[in-house]
């Protein structure tokens, strides 16, 4: 079995990110999307809201699993058999830093990268500029499933 896992934060989760499982699903026979726990980074949203989140958008994609984990990607992939970590790129400007851990986890294990252009629609979108967006009232609702900005939504008008 072809296995490929889309790593991060996913805190939250935005068009962005559902457009690379939705592609990387089409060419493995299962993903798994790790939520990576970061214990120095304070999120938003908890990993099991964050893992919620993922399964309530990715439903209608029957090979992909959503899991957490809390270390190096690498022992994660080596654990689950895993051959592929999937990737999306939006800008030469993701590359740098992207190259430099893709050349690390490969030389510690073996496993791969594959880098997938993300959309030009999507170029401009990340999680953290979603929150900041929001938090000063401004519409990122095209920006994220619906499910993910009724969270948002709810979240913000709960911390403001
Ligand atoms: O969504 P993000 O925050 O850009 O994702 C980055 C992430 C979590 C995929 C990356 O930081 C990662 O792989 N962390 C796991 C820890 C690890 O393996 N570090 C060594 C990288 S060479």
């Amino acid at each position: 079995m072809r296995r490929a896992v889309c790593p991060g934060s996913y805190d939250p989760p935005t068009n962005g990110h559902l457009d690379i499982l939705e592609r990387a699903s089409s060419l493995f026979d299962e993903v798994v999307v790790a939520v990576l726990i970061n214990k120095n980074k304070q999120g938003l949203f908890s990993v099991e809201e964050r893992m919620e989140m993922l399964r309530e958008v990715s439903a209608h994609l029957p090979n992909v699993r959503i899991d957490s984990w809390h270390g190096l990607l690498v022992h994660y992939c080596q654990q689950n058999d895993i051959q592929a970590i999937v990737k999306g790129l939006r800008a030469i400007s993701d590359f740098d830093y992207e190259l430099q851990m893709a050349q690390m986890n490969q030389q510690l294990t073996g496993v791969e990268t594959l880098f997938m252009p993300t959309k030009p629609p999507n170029s401009f979108l990340s999680s953290s500029l979603v929150k900041e967006v929001a938090t000063y009232g401004g519409n990122v609702s095209h920006l994220l499933p619906e499910a993910v900005h009724k969270r948002l939504v709810q979240r913000l008008g709960q911390n403001g």
